[in-house]
């Protein structure tokens, strides 16, 4: 059975793009296993676009570039599951990928069979060169009946980035998630501005169909294929809970065999994790907003805890600080109820006591503060 909760693992377009090659995903698979991302829940490793031949073999498969992968993706896809990770792979519903190869249009059933003999476990279906006269919708759902089909359980990850009204129909196709964001390069501002789009989209985020708000940067450094200007440690720890709380997919962008202390310790806090992997997937909630861009995200946790995410996202030039008011009734907990909530720090990984009416907090520009609330009764 797929799993229920946003998918996590590498994804090898942020910082490669066309530059892949089977010795880069074998060392790629080793760090996964051997550096704690697997444990730490980072178990499919993806392969984005540019992996084939630019053109299909005589019974219209797709084919892997023999100079990137001279031994095929059976082996590729042998290797990573030897070391108990998942494999995922890339197409498209046009004509052509992103990248200008071959896309899985009108080959949707034949391609599905391949992917399920090659032993993959998850593809990402991205939406260029689609035919104007083509229904998105129904090319979503035509590959969700391949891949449903096709004697493998893959997980479907739809990649139309909100186009076409995505978001209205996508849950019909079988995807697991939706690309609710156009692409994310590595600086502060596409983080902000992606968390912003987020506001209206939240409606349509759901279990088993969560809004995929597109790979992380964290750790990239202004490197990489879309690297641009980089970020600070604190604008990434930011950017990671951001997502974490919203229920995104958490693919990792960067190269891990070069990754920092702070790029580790920032993927792979498990408190972080586990607000994002909680098993019962709510949709989060605004408890406050303040102007355009401090906001307080809530989430309801299965075991009756509330995850809690302040957020200054002010440019520091005007505004280097903001100070943010979350008063329990605005969760919910109005005097009538007789509850406080114990609070948890889920950065500093400490218990910071007792709140029974309004938590008060200062947040320098681009940072964020996370909690986990427990209900207790009101001393
Ligand atoms: C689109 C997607 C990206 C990436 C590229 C590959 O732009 O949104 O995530 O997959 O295609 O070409």
């Amino acid at each position: 059975m797929i799993q229920r909760t946003p998918p996590m693992g590498w994804n090898s377009w942020n910082t490669f793009g066309e530059n892949i090659s089977e010795k880069l995903i074998f060392e790629t698979a080793d760090i996964m296993a051997e550096s704690g991302l697997k444990d730490a829940g980072y178990n499919y490793l993806v392969i984005d676009d540019c992996w084939s031949k630019k053109e299909r073999d005589d019974k219209g498969r797709l084919v892997a570039d023999p100079v990137k992968f001279p031994n095929g993706m059976k082996v590729v896809s042998d290797y990573v599951h030897g070391k108990g990770l998942k494999f995922g792979m890339y197409s498209c519903a046009g004509t052509l990928t992103c990248a200008g190869y071959p896309g899985s249009f009108e080959h949707e059933f034949v391609d599905a069979a391949t992917f399920a003999e090659w032993g993959v476990d998850f593809l990402k279906y991205d939406y260029c060169y689609k035919p104007n006269y083509e229904d998105g919708r129904l090319l979503y759902t035509r590959m969700g009946l391949a891949l449903a089909n096709c004697g493998r359980e893959i997980l479907f990850n739809a990649c139309s980035w909100g186009a076409d009204q995505t978001p209205e129909w996508i849950g019909g196709t079988g995807a697991h998630s939706w690309r609710s964001t156009g692409d994310i390069v590595d600086s502060w501002e596409s983080i902000k501005s992606l968390a912003h789009q987020q506001f209206a989209l939240q409606p349509y985020g759901r279990i088993n169909c969560y809004n995929d708000m597109d790979m992380l940067v964290v750790g990239m450094g202004g490197k990489g294929n879309v690297g641009f200007v980089g970020c600070t440690d604190e604008e990434y720890r930011t950017h990671f809970s951001l997502w974490a709380l919203l229920n995104s997919p958490l693919f990792i962008g960067c190269d891990i065999r070069t990754m920092s202390d702070a790029t580790r310790e920032t993927l792979m806090n498990p408190e972080i994790i586990a607000v994002n992997q909680d098993p019962a997937g709510r949709q989060p909630f605004i408890v406050s907003r303040q102007g355009e861009h401090n906001v307080v995200w809530g989430k309801l946790l299965a075991d009756g805890d509330i995850a809690i995410g302040a957020f200054n996202m002010e440019d520091s030039e005007t505004a280097p600080w903001c100070s943010l008011n979350i008063p329990l009734a605005s969760l919910g907990l109005n005097r009538s109820c007789g509850k406080a909530v114990v609070l948890r720090d889920l950065w500093a990984r400490e218990d910071i006591g007792v709140v029974d009416d309004v938590l008060l907090i200062t947040l320098p520009a681009h940072s964020c503060r996370m909690f986990r609330a427990h209900l207790v009764d009101e001393r």
